[in-house]
C-alpha cells in the first residue's frame, strides 16, 4: 500500500511535477485512490480564488480516522503506532500499537458523544503532550466534531478568545503539566479563560500530575470518570470530503488571531503525500518530529500524516534541554529514530551548548533530517547536517504554513538537491510564484519577490472560522488570482527557492508567530500605557525576536523604569503568553509618525536592528525630533 505515491528519483520528481501541472486532476485523483473513501467523489477540484472557493474532491464521503486505524487493523494491529517519551527520563516510555490506539480513541469517542459532543460542534483541547492529546483529536474526528488544539502556553485571555471565537461546545484539559524541571497549572488558567464564558457545557480533566484542582459541579468532570464502562468500538461518522476537520488559531498582520480550517478529504490526502515523499518514509521507520501538537507542524506530522501513513510515530512531552542539552539526541538512540524533524531555534540553541552532548551518541538510525518554522542559517544548518546527520542524511528544510495545511517547498530525502539556507523545489501539485511589488510574475533567477501561489492544492485552507471575508481578504485580495503567503523569497537559476521571511507585520519567535498589532493590542491594555509599536529584529538563536516603543502616560524615571517594565511584561503574558512577551522595552515620548498619523514601523525597524545609518527621508514625519531621541536612547 502507499508505494504508488512515493518519488524514488530526481527524473521521477519532475515527471510527476509536470504531471500535477498539466493535469491536477488526474494526478492527485490517483494519489487519493490510495485512500479507503466510504463513496468516491464526482469532481476532484473545483475553485476560484476570488470568493475563494476550493472544493476538493467533491462528492465523496470518509472518516479520516478510518484511514488512521481501521485500515491498519489487519496488517500493521500489532506495529507500533505512538511512542510517547515523558519529560521525566527516569519516567517509564508509554506504547500504543494500532490496535490499542484504535480501540482508545473508540473509547474517548464513546464518551464524547456520552457528554453530548455531535457532529459539527467544536470543541477545544488545550493539554499538554501526551498521547491523550493526539487521542482527543482523533475521537473528534471519529465522530464528525471539530478539534481545535490550543498550545498550552497560551494564557487565559488568549484561551478565552479562541474558545469563544469557535463557540466551543466542550473543552478537554488535564490539571496541569511538566515542562523541563517546571510544572503548569493549565486547569487553573482554563478555569480563568471560562470566568465569563457562556458555550462551554463540559470540560473533560485528564488526571497528569496528580493534582486535585477545582471541579465545577456539573461542569467539570475527570477524563476516567467520562472513559469508564465506554466500548472499545465505535462506528465512524461518515463525513463529506469538504466537511471541517479542525480549526487551528495563527496570527496575522490585523486583528486577533484568526481560526484557519482544514477539512477531511484534501488534508487527509495531502499530509500523507508530503510525509511520505519528503521524509521517504519506509514501512519499518519510526518517525519523531518535535513540534508541540498546538502547532500545525505537530498536526501534520506527529498525528495525521505519520498514523494514515501506518508508521510508528514519537510524541515527546519535554523540552531539548532537560535534564541536558543531549535529550534529543538520547531519545534518537533510545527508539532508533530513522527520520527527525526539528526547528531552527531549537538547533541554534543546542549548537550552543557544544558538540560534548551530541557526541555520545551514536544517532546511526538516522536517514532523513528536517528543519521547519523559519529560515535557517547556514551556520545552524551545516551544524545540524556534519554533527547531526553525521555528513550522511539529507538535511530537508521544510517551508509551509498553518494555511497550506503541508509542506509545500522542501528537499525530497536524498532524491532532489541540497544547497544550504534554501528549501528547495516546490512539491508535486504546488506552484509557486514570485511577483514584483506591481503584481507581475517574475521570471528571472535571484530577484527577490513576495512569494504566492497561483493553484490550489488539496490542503489549502478553506476559510477563516466565521469570518470569510477576512480570509480573503488576507490571503487573495493582495494579488489577484493569486493565495498571498506573506513571504519573500528568491529562487536561483535551478529553480530552488530560498525563503526570506515575512514582508507582513508578522514576527517569528523560535517558530512562534505573532502580528505586530496583536502584541501591541496587549502591550496597550496597560493603563500605564498611552500607545505602542512593536518590531522584530534578528536574535542569534530565536531567529527574530520582539523590540517594543512604548509610550507611557507618565514620565519614565530611573525609580518608576523596572516598576513599569515588569507591568507591560506582565500584561503581554497574561493577553497573549510568555512567549510573546518583547526581549527589549524602549521607553518614547512619542512615535514616528507620517503626517496622517501613520508608524513609520521602517525606521523602527532599522533602529532595532542597530542600524542607524540610513535611517531614510524623516523629514516628512510630524515630529522629526522623536526619531532622534528614539537613536539616541535605543537598547
Ligand atoms: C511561517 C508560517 C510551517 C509550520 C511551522 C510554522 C515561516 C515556516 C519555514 C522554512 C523559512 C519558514 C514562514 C511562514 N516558515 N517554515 N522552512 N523556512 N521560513 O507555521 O506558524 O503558520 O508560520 O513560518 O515565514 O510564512 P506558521
Amino acid at each position: 500500500m502507499m508505494n504508488k505515491m512515493q518519488i524514488k528519483t530526481l527524473e521521477e520528481y519532475h515527471e510527476k511535477y509536470a504531471l500535477s501541472v498539466s493535469d491536477p486532476e488526474y494526478f492527485w485523483g490517483e494519489i487519493a485512490s490510495e485512500f479507503q473513501w466510504v463513496k468516491k467523489w464526482d469532481k476532484v477540484l473545483e475553485w476560484n480564488f476570488t470568493e475563494p472557493d476550493v472544493k476538493w474532491f467533491q462528492g465523496a464521503q470518509l472518516n479520516i480516522t478510518e484511514n488512521m486505524l481501521d485500515r491498519h487493523l489487519e496488517k500493521r494491529g500489532n506495529k507500533l503506532a505512538l511512542i510517547w517519551e515523558p519529560n521525566d527520563p527516569k519516567q517509564r516510555f508509554v506504547r500504543y500499537t494500532y490496535r490499542e490506539l484504535y480501540e482508545q480513541v473508540c473509547v474517548f469517542a464513546n464518551a464524547l458523544k456520552a457528554q453530548g459532543v455531535e457532529k459539527g460542534d467544536r470543541v477545544c483541547i488545550y493539554m499538554p503532550m501526551i498521547p491523550e492529546l493526539a487521542i482527543s483529536m482523533m475521537a473528534c474526528a471519529r465522530i464528525g466534531a471539530i478539534h481545535s488544539v490550543i498550545f498550552a502556553g497560551f494564557s487565559a485571555n488568549a484561551l478565552s478568545d479562541r474558545i469563544e471565537d469557535a463557540q466551543a461546545k466542550l473543552v478537554i484539559t488535564t490539571d496541569g503539566l511538566n515542562r523541563g524541571p517546571k510544572q503548569i497549572p493549565l486547569k487553573r488558567v482554563l478555569d480563568e479563560a471560562l470566568e465569563n464564558n457562556t458555550c462551554v457545557e463540559k470540560v473533560i480533566v485528564y488526571d497528569c500530575l496528580g493534582w486535585f484542582p477545582y471541579m465545577k459541579e456539573g461542569r467539570d468532570i475527570w477524563w476516567a470518570d467520562v472513559v469508564a464502562g465506554q466500548e472499545k468500538k465505535c462506528k465512524p461518522e461518515v463525513m463529506n470530503s469538504e466537511d471541517s476537520l479542525f480549526i487551528l488559531y495563527t496570527s496575522g498582520s490585523t486583528g486577533k488571531p484568526k481560526g484557519v480550517v482544514h477539512t477531511c478529504g484534501g488534508y487527509m490526502v495531502y499530509t500523507t503525500y508530503s510525509f511520505q515523499n519528503v521524509y521517504q518514509y519506509q514501512e519499518s521507520d519510526v518517525f519523531w518530529c518535535t513540534a508541540d501538537v498546538g502547532w500545525i507542524t505537530g498536526h501534520s506530522y506527529i498525528v495525521y500524516g505519520p498514523l494514515l501513513s501506518g508508521a510508528t510515530t514519537v510524541m515527546f512531552e519535554g523540552i531539548p534541554t532537560y535534564p541536558d542539552a543531549g535529550r534529543f539526541w538520547q531519545i534518537i538512540d533510545k527508539y532508533g529514530v530513522n527520520q527527525f524533524l526539528t526547528a531552527p531555534t531549537a538547533i541554534r540553541s543546542l549548537m550552543a551548548c557544544g558538540e560534548d552532548h551530541v557526541l555520545s551518541y551514536s544517532l546511526d538510525s538516522l536517514k532523513v533530517i528536517g528543519t521547519v518554522g523559519e529560515p535557517i542559517n547556514e551556520e545552524a544548518w551545516k551544524w545540524y547536517y556534519q554533527h547531526i546527520g553525521k555528513g550522511r542524511c539529507p538535511v530537508v528544510d521544510n517551508w509551509w504554513q498553518t494555511e497550506t495545511g503541508g509542506i509545500m517547498i522542501s528537499g525530497i530525502g536524498n532524491i532532489s538537491p541540497m544547497k544550504p539556507t534554501f528549501a528547495g523545489y516546490p512539491l508535486p501539485g504546488i506552484q509557486p510564484v514570485l511577483l514584483n511589488q506591481e503584481g507581475k510574475e517574475i521570471g528571472g533567477p535571484d530577484e527577490e519577490g513576495y512569494l504566492c501561489i497561483k493553484f490550489p492544492w488539496p490542503s489549502i485552507l478553506r476559510t477563516t472560522y466565521g469570518d470569510h471575508e477576512r480570509c480573503r481578504i488576507n490571503y487573495f485580495s493582495h494579488y489577484d488570482g493569486y493565495y498571498f503567503t506573506g513571504d519573500g523569497a528568491k529562487r536561483d537559476e535551478n529553480g530552488m527557492y530560498r525563503i526570506i521571511g515575512r514582508i507582513d507585520d508578522v514576527i517569528n519567535v523560535s517558530g512562534h508567530r505573532f502580528g505586530t498589532a496583536e502584541i501591541e493590542n496587549a502591550i496597550n491594555t496597560s493603563n500605564l500605557v498611552v500607545e505602542s509599536a512593536v518590531v522584530g529584529y534578528p536574535h542569534p538563536v530565536k531567529g527574530q525576536s520582539i523590540y517594543a516603543f512604548v509610550v507611557c502616560d507618565h514620565e519614565i524615571s530611573e525609580e518608576n523604569r523596572d516598576f513599569t517594565r515588569g507591568e507591560i511584561i506582565e500584561t503581554v503574558a497574561a493577553e497573549i503568553g510568555k512567549i510573546a512577551v518583547p526581549e527589549k522595552i524602549q521607553f518614547v515620548s512619542g512615535l514616528p509618525k507620517t503626517r496622517s498619523g501613520k508608524i513609520m514601523r521602517r525606521i523602527l525597524r532599522k533602529i532595532a536592528e542597530g542600524d542607524i545609518s540610513n535611517l531614510g527621508d524623516t523629514s516628512t514625519l510630524l515630529d522629526p525630533l522623536v526619531v532622534d531621541e528614539i537613536v539616541e536612547n535605543a537598547l
